[in-house]
């Protein structure tokens, strides 16, 4: 079964059919709700499909959300002295790099924080969500480092990671419930449609056809290996 991306869009615009949240699923876990049926062939009021440049870069988040767990997740065990695979760290970090740092960002800079700039809105915003991606650059930096170090200095290590989670959970929000739905506003239908198939095209050249999948099935062997895989541990009991 293909689950790429385009085959995904192209199924969801022509066929608004049952079975569509079957093309994502296996191994991701709790990610498999991304096409749940509430999406399914659903149009919005332009009778545009809700899949949408908005909606790639928020999955995206959701893969950085999870990153996010394994970032608390090892510095809690980091501050307790309880074992910490550093390999995981580092893959978690390679991940944040790769695909955050290196794509999911460089379109924000490269297709949405410009046009803001131009239409003069949210220029603020825009201009301190910019500034923290180069931190965030510098603290992935730093983590990779420090995590690959031969005597592993734990108590940097803490500090980095929590200032990675504190510093992106908000940024993620605020680009979330803020930047993404005003972008609609400054773009024609055209060019909103043309840059998802652009996110797309640039999505697959980097990674290949399956690569928020493949990005999504990182994370989870993360959590695995970090025992923090199961979503029912997080219900209050
Ligand atoms: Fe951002
Ligand atoms: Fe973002």
């Amino acid at each position: 079964m293909d689950r790429g991306n385009r085959q995904r869009r192209t199924f969801l615009r022509s066929a608004g059919s049952l079975g569509a949240g079957l093309l994502v699923g296996g191994c991701a876990g709790p990610s498999a709700s991304i096409a749940s049926p509430h999406v399914q062939g659903r149009k919005d009021a332009q009778g545009e499909p809700e899949v949408s440049p908005a909606e790639d870069l928020m999955r995206e988040h959701g893969v950085l959300s999870r990153v996010l767990l394994v970032y608390d997740e090892s510095a809690r065990r980091l501050e307790s002295t309880e074992d910490m695979p550093m390999d995981v760290l580092t893959s978690a970090a390679g991940l944040l790099r790769r695909f955050i740092e290196d794509y999911h960002e460089k379109l924000e800079e490269e297709h949405l924080f410009p046009r803001f700039m131009q239409a003069g809105k949210l220029v603020e915003l825009v201009s301190v969500l910019r500034s923290q991606h180069e931190e965030g650059r510098r603290l992935t930096d730093e983590v990779r480092r420090l995590a690959t170090s031969k005597e592993v200095d734990r108590g940097r290590l803490v500090t980095v990671l929590r200032q990675f989670v504190r510093m992106y959970r908000p940024h993620e929000a605020r680009e979330d419930t803020v930047l993404f739905p005003a972008f609609r506003s400054i773009v024609s239908k055209d060019e909103y449609e043309a840059l998802g198939e652009a996110f797309e095209d640039r999505e697959h050249a980097l990674f290949g056809e399956h690569g928020f999948e493949d990005a999504v099935a990182d994370v989870a062997r993360m959590e695995q290996a970090l025992g923090i895989h199961d979503l029912a541990m997080f219900t209050p009991r």
